[in-house]
């Protein structure tokens, strides 16, 4: 049986998740602790009857949107961001109609477009990382159904001012912008509430990364109710499982976990840098618990003897613009510390 044509030729999206659990995790940008432990108690509380029984969102949705400062029906729950990119494509992504983004970004981006059969328009970034302003108003000048702009931008760490997004955004009032904002609790960027009084506006939260709670596959997509009630109907009735719905309610319930480990994160990515400075090593550090590593050296062998000293990064080796680095992703500083520890040996090893 032959797929779809579009599907036939698709180049898919693959993340390297195996045999990751006991290493220090510093190469998906999650959380390096685990979510607060009301989370695993509020798990560990739930009846026969909560495995039984399809999953409810009116309270968790309701919750979300007084934290997002939206109202219910300008949330949609989803099963992680992922899967509200995937409704974005399946609602709006017109077959033949320009998709455009910037590059390097997200990689799950250009697989959903193509999979949609749309052309894709990636935007350089500018040779320092800075954002491509110009290039992306030309592409949007030239027509396009759909601009996703990940802020900050993984994996360069780009960040802009979300007053600017929104001003472009205005611009193009044909285009459907999705900000894809999902490490924002390491900003305080965001186009929310705002967006949600624009017709051309939806922003993507998600639970995975600084709250800990990647397994468990929760992510919100908020905008005018318009826009959120298309993103519904092309999303199963329950997609989100209740494990996920009750861990969120527990994430909520303990926000300040969430805004500690944030601070924690931040002190520890200012010494990683000092840390960094002081081995001479070439970095690019912009937003968000991750950033650009030059080791200097072939970053494949880089990361696989980190890898034997139990320490996972993501090699960008072949990789348009990031080719020689790696991402480093921010835990803890006793975590942090260990990181320096090795790279400082490999590099020394290598030397
Ligand atoms: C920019 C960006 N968007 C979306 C996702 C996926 O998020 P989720 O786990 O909520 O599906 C990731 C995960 O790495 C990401 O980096």
């Amino acid at each position: 049986m032959r797929a779809k044509a579009s599907v036939e030729s698709l180049k898919p999206y693959v993340a390297p998740l195996e045999g990751r659990r006991g290493h220090l995790r510093l190469d998906f940008n999650e959380n390096t602790l685990g979510p607060s432990p009301r989370v695993v108690d509020a798990i560990r509380a739930l009846p026969p009857e909560a495995y039984a029984t399809y999953p409810e969102y009116d309270v968790l949705t309701a919750r979300f949107a007084a934290h997002f400062g939206v109202r219910a029906d300008q949330v949609g729950v989803f099963n992680g961001a992922d899967a509200a990119l995937r409704a974005v494509f399946d609602a709006f992504g017109e077959a033949g109609t320009r998709f455009v983004t910037t590059s390097p970004t997200f990689g799950y981006y250009r697989p959903c477009a193509e999979i949609a059969a749309m052309s894709v328009v990636g935007v350089p970034y500018e040779a320092d990382f800075g954002f491509p302003w110009r290039g992306i108003e030309e592409a949007l000048n030239a027509g396009a159904q759909l601009c996703i702009l990940c802020n900050p931008n993984n994996p360069t760490s780009t960040l802009v001012p979300s007053a600017d997004l929104l001003a472009l955004a205005d611009r193009f009032p044909e285009t459907l912008f999705v900000i894809d904002e999902i490490y924002e609790s390491y900003t305080g960027v965001s186009v929310l509430p705002q967006a949600a009084d624009r017709s051309n506006v939806v922003a993507l939260r998600s639970l995975s990364k600084s709250c800990g709670i990647a397994a468990l596959r929760i992510g919100f997509a908020c905008g005018c109710a318009e826009v959120v009630d298309r993103l519904n109907r092309v999303t199963g009735p329950y997609d989100v499982n209740q494990f996920a719905v009750v861990a969120a309610n527990a994430v909520l319930d303990d926000w300040s976990y969430v805004d500690d480990y944030a601070t924690q994160v931040e002190q520890a990515k200012r010494w990683t840098l000092a840390a960094l400075d002081e081995l001479g090593v070439r970095y690019y550090s912009g937003g968000g618990n991750y950033l650009l590593v030059w080791p200097g050296r072939d970053v494949a062998t880089v990361e696989a003897a980190l890898r034997t000293m139990g320490v996972l990064v993501r090699s960008m080796h072949g990789k348009p613009m990031l080719d020689g680095t790696f991402r480093l992703s921010i835990g803890t500083l006793p975590q942090m510390q260990r990181f320096i520890d090795c790279f400082a040996q490999v590099l020394k090893d290598d030397g």
